[in-house]
């Protein structure tokens, strides 16, 4: 059965690791991101093939698919690019981070999701099954305050999960939603709070956060089932936070 993978924002964090994680398992895999660099590093790590891929830009969408239809073809994809403008209340944030993070969290999605259907039905003809993962939050479905724009485009990207799972009944193609909690990585935070690295620093303090490897290891897991098993959502959060709300901080000890 063809295994062949397209992972976007696969040049850091979730996105790199799910990257790291298919290739042991034995999957090609196709890494997608803006910057060239990063991929490049990648694909000598795993053997991944890299495209260069702005998933707002919808010449470079086609050209993505294109490429992968022409190198193999797919059978299935993660959308994981995405990420956070801010942390604004509604009153005082700008349209134009909120613009930005539906631009890459909710159209991306859908761009890169219509110009790989194509893709992905000739994978299923050919081998029976395809899969699409969407990489949403727990910000897709518990507001909190300063959420905003974020939460905004995450509960956008699990409403257009559920619908897309409608749209395809009767298709053997699976979608599914992995809605990550806290996770540790590099960039995530540095890049909504716009470069200060103190401020990022301080949701990681004194807890036991997810790695994008823990990430990684369910989210591939979940194409490893047997074909017809579809994990519609899979909420997926670190122990020591047991809601939006609730992150413990300090050892985690057994009462008594
Ligand atoms: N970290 C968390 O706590 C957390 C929790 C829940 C959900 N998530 C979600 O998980 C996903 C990955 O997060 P992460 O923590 O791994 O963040 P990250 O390290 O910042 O990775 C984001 C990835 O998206 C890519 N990207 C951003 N804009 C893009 C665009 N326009 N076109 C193509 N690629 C683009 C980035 O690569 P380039 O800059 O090279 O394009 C990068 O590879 C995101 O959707 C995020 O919202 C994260």
């Amino acid at each position: 059965m063809l295994k062949r993978v397209v992972v976007t924002g696969a040049s850091s964090g979730i996105g790199a690791a799910s990257v790291r994680r298919f290739a042991e398992l034995g999957w090609q895999t196709v890494a997608v991101a803006r910057r060239a660099d990063r991929l490049q590093a990648l694909a000598a790590e795993t053997g991944a093939l890299p495209i260069a891929c702005d998933v707002t830009v919808a010449a470079q969408v086609a050209a993505l698919a294109a490429e992968v239809a022409a190198t193999g073809g797919a059978t299935a994809l993660v959308n994981n690019a995405g990420g956070a403008l801010g942390t604004d209340s509604v009153e005082s944030s700008s349209n134009d981070d909120w613009r930005q993070m539906f631009e890459v969290n909710v159209l991306g999605l859908r761009s890169v999701t219509a110009a790989m259907l194509p893709v992905l039905r000739a994978g299923a003809a050919e081998t029976g099954w395809a899969s699409i993962l969407n990489l949403t939050s727990t910000a897709g479905l518990s507001a909190y305050p300063g959420g905003g724009g974020y939460n905004a485009a995450k509960y956008a990207a699990h409403a257009v999960t559920e619908v897309l799972r409608l749209e395809l009944a009767g298709e053997p193609i699976r979608v599914m939603e992995l809605a990550p909690g806290l996770v540790h990585t590099e960039e995530f935070t540095l890049n909504r709070l716009r470069g200060d690295a103190t401020a990022a620093a301080k949701p990681y303090a004194d807890v036991i956060p997810l790695q994008a490897e823990d990430v990684a290891r369910v989210l591939v897991a979940a194409f490893e089932q047997p074909p017809h098993v579809n994990q519609d959502l899979i909420v997926l959060r670190p122990v020591a936070q047991s809601s939006v709300f609730h992150t413990h901080r300090g050892p985690l000890t057994p009462k008594g």
